[in-house]
């Protein structure tokens, strides 16, 4: 897509959002709600909701329909916009199109975001359960939200990625959870899980726990010049490291969770 073609895109996206929220201008925290953190749009105070889908120029994914929308209001009164659900590579959508909603978003005043994600753990001393605040990534799915002819459009092309997480920021979300750990999030395109050769070559590589997102939006957030922080719940050891987890144990370590993820989500909207 030539740039043109794409500013029309995002100003349509951009004003579909306006009309739908009745504001010229949106919160400058977003949060993008990965899995272990659905349901914090709930805390929201007064929220206005949009189907993502239902915005002009949103790849709609071919895979799962996730049913992913933004909700716009407050929490302790400062305002925030959260995304409810993200698009995935493996959905079989572009890197360009997954970072869309984000672009479009930082178009209408978005200045900030936390990324939030579920992942395996590569070490031992990050258990299933753990809360890892990203501090540096490996991008491994093999593409890039900044190649080809669009890829200069929103800042640079060979962009420095030496400091891509915003440290001030996180550092003040570690402080509101003693139990929050710093790591290394190596991003794969997946859908299958690692196989053990796999877990091992990454631990190796010197990630810290493994997951199917997140990167392509951190590169698209930088390069927008926006402040970017994450966290990643650990669901799982990766590649049979440890012991196995059924699905419902999974299920049941978010749920054990979702008051603790809920109330560092809350106050972090305000730090
Ligand atoms: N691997 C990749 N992605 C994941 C995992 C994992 O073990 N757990 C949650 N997301």
């Amino acid at each position: 897509m030539v740039a043109t073609t794409l500013e029309k895109h995002l100003a349509a996206t951009a004003n579909a959002i306006r009309a739908a929220f009745r504001v010229d201008e949106l919160p400058k925290t977003l949060i993008v709600l990965g899995s272990g953190f659905k349901g914090f749009e709930k805390a929201i105070n007064s929220s206005k909701n949009i189907e993502l889908g239902q915005l002009p120029h949103v790849a709609t994914p071919s895979v799962q329909g996730h049913g992913a929308s933004l909700v716009m209001g407050s929490v302790d009164g400062t305002p925030v916009v959260v995304m409810t659900g993200r698009l995935h590579l493996y959905e079989g959508l572009s890197a360009h199109d997954i970072v869309y909603p984000l672009r479009a978003l930082s178009q209408i005043g978005v200045k900030r975001v936390l990324l939030t994600n579920a992942s395996g753990s590569l070490r031992s001393n990050i258990p299933p359960g753990s809360l890892v605040a990203i501090n540096d990534q490996i991008n491994l799915t093999g593409t890039s939200c900044l190649i080809g002819p669009t890829g200069k459009y929103f800042g640079k092309q060979f962009l420095d990625m030496s400091s891509a997480f915003d440290a001030q920021w996180t550092q003040k979300i570690c402080l509101l959870d003693k139990t929050i750990v710093r790591g290394v999030y190596a991003g794969v395109l997946g859908p299958a899980y690692e196989t053990p050769a796999e877990a091992k070559m990454l631990a190796g590589l010197g990630a810290d726990v493994v997951g199917m997102s997140t990167v392509q939006e951190v590169i698209a957030a930088h390069q927008l010049g926006l402040k970017v922080s994450c966290l990643s719940f650990v669901t799982n050891m990766s590649g049979g490291l440890g012991e196995t987890l059924t699905h419902q144990d999974v299920l049941d370590l978010v749920a054990k969770n979702q008051e603790r993820l809920q109330s560092i989500l809350i106050q972090t909207v305000g730090v």
